[in-house]
């Protein structure tokens, strides 16, 4: 296992662009197990989860290839529709495999994904959809076994805006007999972004982006050309650390418009932002003022920046409070900020932050993704020796050499072996 070890205090200066979105690259690939022919993909992020994501569509059949700028993705010859339960432990988001497979294959058995640090990550609104939709389904020893002659179109309410949700019966929807509704649908970026790719091979979708997405069945689909939207959790993850660290940085290659919660709550902390096309500038000031965020689906605060958002808040004046309303776990990353001098309290859902003049360096552990990089982040304005982050394989699921990143904006941060 490796660590990231950083000696904080340096001011972060310079320009950095953003990989392509994890989290519109994930229901993408799995797309194109709706029909064969070569699919080409721009601005696939190179990160664990993808190279999980491909291992499991290896396992089925697929066939990848490197196309010189793009990824090409080939499922002619599908040989299997089965998830194996050792693959998919590592990434909850291949149950987004099991919509594409029953459209095209009629079957597919998939581990159930367990838990996580984050919370229990139920896939009830998933299956429930997927049976109105005419799919039968069993249970058995960990493993979802469905099977269904045609899928049929269906109206959809779900419980709650489900990210993965939407996008896997979007993706069963658009070779389904007749017209799916789905109602109370996710409007997270990704999901567009995933729409803009299924209509590229000629599906039939309207609707993405607000929370009611119609999706009207076509009989016949061609590979995709599509180049990824830019990862807006990487791009805020850059603006907290400009923000906690007091320089300049110039996020390139990113969407403005996909940040404006983030950018809204910033200003509010007294950082300097400024948008314009696809980059924004951040620019730290010398004080931080403290801010309350409620984490909300999109477009309110994304949860996937609360625990970068928390880092900030521990060197800012006065107490926040920090409200965790998607996740049920997800303040994990707490208890080793606090080992670095954080002054956090929690009540249920509420971390009440007091901002502190100082962090201290400590060996920490990152226990998930984005609570990772809110280690690092915290890392980067620590005082005294080194901070270590140890088990940053979570990191690197879903940042793309996130320490060469931030090196190059002039920390002092490397990668060592446990
Ligand atoms: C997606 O997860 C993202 N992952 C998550 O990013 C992100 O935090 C989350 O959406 C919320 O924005 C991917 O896109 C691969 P949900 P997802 O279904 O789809 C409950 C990261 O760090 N729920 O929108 O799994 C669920 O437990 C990751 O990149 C059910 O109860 O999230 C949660 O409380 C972490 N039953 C809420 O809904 C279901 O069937 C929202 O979850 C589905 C969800």
């Amino acid at each position: 296992m490796d660590k990231i070890v950083i000696i904080g205090g340096n001011t972060l200066n310079g320009s950095v662009k953003v990989s392509g979105a994890k989290n519109a690259a994930l229901p993408i690939l799995s797309a194109c197990l709706l029909t064969g022919g070569w699919h080409r993909l721009h601005n696939i992020p190179h990160l664990k989860d993808i190279e999980t994501i491909k291992s499991i569509m290896s396992e089925l059949g697929v066939v990848f290839r490197d196309g010189g700028e793009a990824l090409e993705v080939n499922s002619d010859d599908l040989n299997d529709c089965e998830a194996p339960y050792d693959l998919v432990k590592t990434m909850r988001a291949s149950i987004l495999l099991l919509g594409p497979l029953l459209a095209r294959y009629g079957k597919a058995r998939i581990s159930l994904p367990g838990g996580c640090a984050i919370g229990a990550r139920p896939v009830n609104f998933h299956l429930k959809a997927l049976a109105a939709m005419g799919v039968d389904m069993f249970l058995d020893r960990g493993y979802v076994n469905a099977m269904v002659d045609r899928l049929k179109g269906a109206n959809i309410i779900f419980d709650i805006p489900t990210v993965t949700g939407t996008e896997n019966i979007m993706i069963a929807a658009v070779t389904a007999s007749g017209e799916t509704v789905l109602k109370n649908a996710a409007k997270e970026p990704e999901i567009q972004d995933l729409a803009d790719m299924l209509r590229d091979m000629g599906a039939d979708i309207e609707g993405d982006g607000t929370d009611t997405i119609y999706i009207r069945g076509v009989r016949d689909l061609s590979p995709a050309r599509h180049t990824i939207i830019p990862d807006r959790i990487e791009a805020g993850t850059f603006m907290i650390a400009g923000a906690m660290t007091g320089g300049e940085i110039k996020i390139e290659s990113c969407r403005p418009q996909h940040l404006g919660a983030l950018i809204e709550k910033l200003k509010s902390a007294g950082t300097r932002v400024k948008a314009t096309g696809d980059s924004i500038l951040v620019k730290g000031s010398g004080s931080i003022e403290s801010v309350d965020i409620e984490t909300m689906p999109y477009p309110g605060f994304a949860t996937d920046l609360q625990a970068q958002f928390m880092a900030l808040m521990c060197i800012a004046n006065g107490r926040s409070t920090i409200k965790e309303t998607v996740f049920e776990n997800r303040f994990i990353h707490v208890s080793e900020l606090k080992r670095m001098g954080a002054d956090i309290e929690i009540n249920g859902n509420q971390a009440l932050v007091k901002g502190k003049d100082r962090l201290l360096s400590a060996p920490v552990m990152a226990t998930d993704l984005r609570a990772s990089a809110s280690l690092v982040l915290a890392g980067l304005v620590a005082e005294g020796s080194r901070t270590e982050v140890h088990r940053i394989y979570h990191l690197d699921r879903g940042y793309e050499a996130l320490e060469t990143k931030f090196e190059k904006l002039g920390a002092t941060i490397w990668r060592e072996k446990e």
